[in-house]
């Protein structure tokens, strides 16, 4: 194991965060070149010792409540992950496009909050999404000798983010709805958030063939690792769980969650954004075997385990014990947390979640339908497409307008006029020299303009926050 490089220190860190804030009016400092492997370990990134300043970090934040707390969330999971191994994908919501038109129920709505995760079917049809994978081929040919992705020699997930198609996509008028709907499940009162005005965050695509078995991604949770201790706005957001009153955690508090920042390390591929959902619309039917999504679908209780994880050890006398942990103040272990990095999951750093059999495949979907998961969700890929024909997908989270994600919504639009990486991916020439990339006018709606940032929000969204994001975007 090797020290990468030189670890600084937290102040300086927030000072240099604090300065790409006011700097961002200039443009944002460019990220490393590379792939969606840059911010993986478990796809080659290094992993690190943790410098001394995290045990101090753990004996600050350690409660005796959180005692209680861990013991009473481990046997919650034991019944937890038995029900789930038990329902299989079936765990994972699946509702109707005219489910969501007509407006969720509030069983529906609770189920959401619950897994943490949901497939809204048929939003698109199968023909309009198949559509987009043949214009995104067609892009990817002329463009030869430009493509990259992961892996290098044989991209199944291209560094694209410009193509005419994802833009269609992105401002498909039942896409944006869809998202409007799911983001209403976050409350808050702030009025620098509108949760039903969705932003157009810009992100790759994955047109997987049968027999890869490279991207496969380890359970993992999007957003930052150590920030989530480290960052005090982050650390806040999980207030309930760090007090002992875990039960109380809210992960869909919109206020608390808006000022995050989930990128103390400035590392490509970390979503700087508050970004309330990930999520992908299909370009393929696939199913479970065929290279897919892979979700935990109990939110609430698998958070308060991982931010809970790093105090508590399994006993020296019975190391391989998942019963009789003992509180773990003198190590740096954040197990699964790698500066800069994403925080991973294993059977070895988070055994009680029993994610071999907890980590359900998404059921079968058809292009065209959608998939969403809570930013703090635990998701992976499945290690190998198995099936006989590409499971395809571009993604589409789920982002709202809000003050500071219109920051990153001007610069965003500056790169996409360039044809150059989004901010918070990795840099370089990008798509720049590309032929028929996507403009403006691929968006074919005054919504899919607003979202691209390039009409003004009207000030029925809130005045104050039309008033505030237009001006940053000087519409
Ligand atoms: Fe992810």
């Amino acid at each position: 194991m090797v020290l990468l490089r030189p670890i600084p220190t937290l102040n300086a860190l927030r000072a240099t965060v604090r300065g790409f804030a006011t700097a961002a009016q200039a443009g944002r400092r460019p990220r490393e070149e590379g792939n969606i492997s840059s911010i993986f370990t478990s796809l080659g990134a290094n992993s690190v010792v943790l410098p001394e300043r995290f045990a101090q970090l753990k004996r600050d934040l350690f409660r005796e409540e959180m005692i209680t707390s861990w013991n009473e969330v481990v046997d919650e999971l034991e019944v937890v992950t038995e029900q789930v191994a038990e329902a299989g994908s079936n765990a994972i919501p699946r509702f109707s496009y005219a489910d969501i038109r007509d407006g969720l129920s509030s069983e529906q709505e609770e189920t959401i909050r619950k897994v943490g995760s949901v497939i809204i079917a048929g939003a698109v049809p199968p023909e309009e999404a198949l559509g987009w994978k043949a214009s995104v081929r067609s892009y990817t040919a002329e463009n030869k000798p430009r493509v990259k992705g992961f892996p290098v020699d044989d991209p199944q997930v291209f560094e694209f983010y410009h193509t005419k198609a994802q833009i269609a996509a992105r401002t498909h008028p039942d896409i944006l709805n869809t998202q409007r709907i799911l983001m209403s499940l976050w409350k808050g009162d702030s009025p620098d958030i509108s949760m039903t005005t969705p932003i157009s965050y810009f992100d790759r695509l994955r047109i997987r063939m049968p027999g890869d078995a490279q991207f496969a991604l380890g359970p993992h949770v999007d957003g930052g690792s150590l920030e989530r201790w480290e960052e005090p706005t982050f650390r806040a957001f999980y207030n309930s769980i760090f007090n002992g009153n875990w039960r109380q955690h809210n992960p869909f508090d919109a206020d608390k969650r808006t000022e995050v920042i989930a990128d103390l390390y400035h590392t490509p591929n970390q979503c700087t954004i508050f970004r309330p959902f990930q999520g992908w619309t299909s370009l393929s039917t696939t199913g479970p075997g065929e290279g897919t999504l892979r979700l935990l679908p109990f939110l609430p209780l698998s958070s308060a385990y991982i931010l809970l994880r790093p105090f508590f050890r399994p006993p020296s006398s019975n190391p391989g014990s998942l019963k009789d942990w003992v509180p773990d103040l003198e190590s740096t272990a954040f197990p699964g947390a790698v500066i800069g990095n994403t925080q991973e999951l294993n059977p070895q750093t988070h055994p009680h979640l029993k994610l071999e059999k907890t980590m359900v495949p998404v059921p079968l979907v058809q292009p065209g339908d959608q998939v969403y998961w809570h930013c703090d969700s635990v998701h992976a890929v499945e290690n190998v497409h198995a099936g006989k024909s590409d499971s395809s997908v571009f993604y589409i989270p789920a982002a709202p307008l809000t003050t500071r994600n219109a920051d990153y919504l001007r610069d965003q639009r500056l790169a996409f006029t360039q044809g150059i990486p989004p901010p918070d991916f990795p840099g370089g020439e990008g798509e720049s020299k590309n032929v028929n990339r996507a403009s403006v006018d691929d968006a074919h709606t005054a919504e899919g303009r607003m979202a691209l940032g390039f009409a003004a929000f009207p000030e029925s969204i809130g005045a104050s926050l039309a008033k505030k994001a237009n001006s940053t975007l000087g519409l």
